[in-house]
């Protein structure tokens, strides 16, 4: 895959279409290496319901190789979504990502008292399980599902709207002294880095 169809913020300008709401998340999507563990995991264990899972013979381009996507709701309609295609699989793929920073989701409980449970569970299923961590406007669990993603279980802090909104009105700044004090690592590690104005 090379880059042509990468996003750019380069003609902002010349953009006239204001931007419509975009409402939530409807889902994320990833590879698992196998369905069946992969529902036992998210709802069996995690609780989530199975709303789909589609079969087809040929992938999206009319290859054949057959592949499952399967959905995953959560408790406010929107889901968790994953691909299983053998015909590409490979153990390399499936293993512990280096960090979260590369990327995770989050899923929320609403009480503590529930992501107790989580702990509680995930414990008793021999899922190891770290935090919660205190993000300050939220406190956070992490484990990892069996195709090595990155999972969170994030609970809001009482003063989480009002730490946001604090953080909000402070942003502007704050990413501007960001990308002064990090454009010289970036442009000398990232050859696509094009420094923002
Ligand atoms: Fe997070």
């Amino acid at each position: 895959m090379t880059n042509e169809f990468l996003g750019t913020v380069d003609h902002l300008n010349e953009v006239k279409t204001p931007a419509p709401k975009i409402k939530g998340m409807h889902h994320m999507a990833y590879r698992c290496r196998d369905a069946a563990e992969t529902k036992k995991f998210y709802v069996d264990l995690l609780g989530l319901k199975q709303s789909a899972a589609l079969a087809f013979d040929k992938d999206p381009s009319g290859g054949d190789r057959p592949y499952m996507h399967l959905f995953f709701e959560m408790g406010d309609g929107n889901f968790i979504a994953f691909f299983d295609a053998p015909a590409t699989a490979s153990d390399d793929v499936f293993t512990m990502k280096d960090g979260i920073e590369d990327y995770h989701f989050a899923f929320e409980v609403e009480t503590k008292a529930e992501q107790d449970a989580f702990i509680q569970r995930l414990k008793e299923a021999k899922v190891p399980v770290f935090g919660p961590i205190d993000h300050h406007f939220c406190h956070s669990i992490y484990f990892f599902d069996p195709n090595g993603l990155a999972c969170e279980i994030t609970l809001k802090d009482a003063k989480h709207d009002a730490i946001l909104a604090d953080e909000a009105s402070k942003a502007q700044a704050v990413m501007k002294q960001w990308s002064e004090k990090t454009r010289v690592l970036k442009e000398a590690k990232l050859s696509l880095f094009k420094a923002a104005d």
